[in-house]
């Protein structure tokens, strides 16, 4: 295949080097003369590990060139990666000056060739680049509408600076974004020879996983830094005890706790981050990530509150689910119970149906704790989602347990459903409004 290379910075060099060692042939294109004259000269314009001789060698067997013509570019070659530069701009938010420049002179070359042309976006662009920006430019330039001899893909990178060779050839996966309906079959062969899943799914999803990537290293490191040093500040082995933390692979290091929904709660996690926090202050160290964990779970509450009166002009509600989570009976610091005290607070006519906290008010297991602390919400309690529903048009997702879905959905008539769980099967159930919290 023939590939042109917008941008031979960091990302497009090594994009450059590695795919010509695949055996395509490759030309750079960037506005700075400087890059591409020393990548015509055989010369790596970055200094990166093991890129020397994949361009020395590239360049000499005739597999790689560059230039700053567009338009020859777009003509001589099949496909278009843009790997040009997205830094902040002066307010944080993401210059995409360059990134504009490049698509639009692609989009006029492509008008000026016959063949298909394909464009491939590496740079880290934010949700929504490809439909809203990209593509219209593309289309409204070249003269073509996508899918007429012009694609459009987003394929996110991953490489690291330092390791970037190595990571080209072993990425985690493969990621492209595509219009609905196409299969990418042209990405699917270009990345054949490299290791790692090949994950096809829309524009937006993964350009977001690019930012969800670099966001969640961000929070790792700041987190290893600063509970790091609060344990330090104490005497201990910082280093030790996070080898160990990584060493969980269940809860620690594992998809538990990445899925967007509601806010946590319980005996273990505000209490031992309030304990955490009172070490910090102790040893002397602010910490400032983890002083916003209580903050940050509360607006998750108010959020979803604020969300729901949007949808209950009628001020009636069922909420399913007032424990900390489905399948326990454990009332303490339940986020359910302070948005159901929320809706109590301001008048609203709320019934709440949880099978296992009703179980415990019927065998008496935690009942201490409910006449003590929630006396005003045991009263609310139904036992039957039916109940819980008569009367009442919307209903409030918390959690609800696999046994009480079939009778909630039979009990469902018109209901509009507010999906703070993220339930799959309650979704598309006929008669029904189904509100996701953010999904
Ligand atoms: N550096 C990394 O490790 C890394 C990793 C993954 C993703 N990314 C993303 O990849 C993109 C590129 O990053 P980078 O570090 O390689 O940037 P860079 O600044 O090193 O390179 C960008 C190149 O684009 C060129 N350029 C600017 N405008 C151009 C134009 N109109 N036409 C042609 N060339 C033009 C510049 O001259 C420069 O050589 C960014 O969006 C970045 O966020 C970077």
């Amino acid at each position: 295949m023939r590939i042109s290379i917008f941008g031979i910075g960091y990302v497009g060099a090594v994009s450059s080097a590695c795919l010509a060692s695949l055996g395509h042939e490759v030309m750079g294109v960037d506005v700075s003369a400087d890059k591409v004259a020393m990548l015509n000269r055989g010369q790596s314009p970055i200094v990166e590990d093991d890129i020397d001789g994949l361009i020395a060698d590239a360049v000499r067997d005739g597999k790689l060139s560059a230039t700053s013509d567009v338009a020859a570019a777009i003509a001589w070659s099949d496909m278009s990666f843009i790997s040009v530069g997205t830094p902040s701009a002066a307010d944080g938010s993401v210059s995409m000056v360059a990134v504009d420049a490049v698509v639009a002179a692609i989009g006029r070359a492509i008008a000026g060739k016959a063949g298909t042309h394909t464009v491939v976006m590496r740079s880290t662009v934010p949700p929504g680049t490809a439909e809203d920006r990209v593509i219209p430019v593309l289309e409204q330039a070249s003269g073509r509408k996508l899918g007429d001899r012009l694609h459009y893909y987003s394929n996110p990178e991953f490489l690291r600076e330092g390791s970037s060779v190595r990571d080209f050839h072993a990425p985690p996966f493969t990621l492209i974004g595509a219009a609905d309906g196409d299969d990418a079959a042209v990405m699917r062969e270009l990345y054949a020879p490299v290791a790692g899943e090949f994950q096809l799914t829309s524009y937006k999803v993964a350009e977001s996983v690019k930012y969800l990537s670099n966001v969640y290293h961000a929070v790792k490191l700041a987190f290893a830094n600063e509970a790091g040093a609060v344990l330090a500040a104490h005497g201990v082995d910082a280093r030790a005890a996070f080898s160990l933390f990584c060493e969980d692979r269940v809860l620690n290091i594992s998809p538990a706790y990445l899925r967007p929904g509601f806010a946590f709660g319980g005996s273990c996690l505000p209490k031992d981050t309030r304990s955490f926090l009172a070490l910090a202050d102790a040893g002397g160290v602010a910490p400032i990530l983890l002083r916003q964990l209580l903050p940050a779970n509360q607006s998750v509450v108010d959020r979803s509150f604020d969300a729901i009166v949007r949808h209950c002009p009628d001020r009636k509600l069922a909420l399913f689910g007032l424990a900390f989570k489905s399948g326990t009976d454990d009332l303490r610091e339940s986020p359910f119970v302070t948005l159901a005290e929320r809706f109590l607070g301001k008048g609203y006519d709320l019934c709440i149906f949880d099978r296992s906290v009703q179980i415990a008010r019927l065998t008496g297991s935690n009942r201490a704790f409910i006449e003590r602390e929630i006396p005003h919400l045991e009263r609310l309690m139904v036992a039957s989602p039916a109940e819980a529903l008569a009367g009442r048009k919307l209903a409030v997702i918390g959690h609800v347990a696999p046994a009480d879905r079939p009778a909630l959905i039979a009990a469902l008539d018109g209901h509009v459903l507010f999906d703070l769980a993220g339930i799959a099967e309650l979704r598309n159930i006929p008669g029904t409004i189904y509100v996701g919290l953010c999904w």
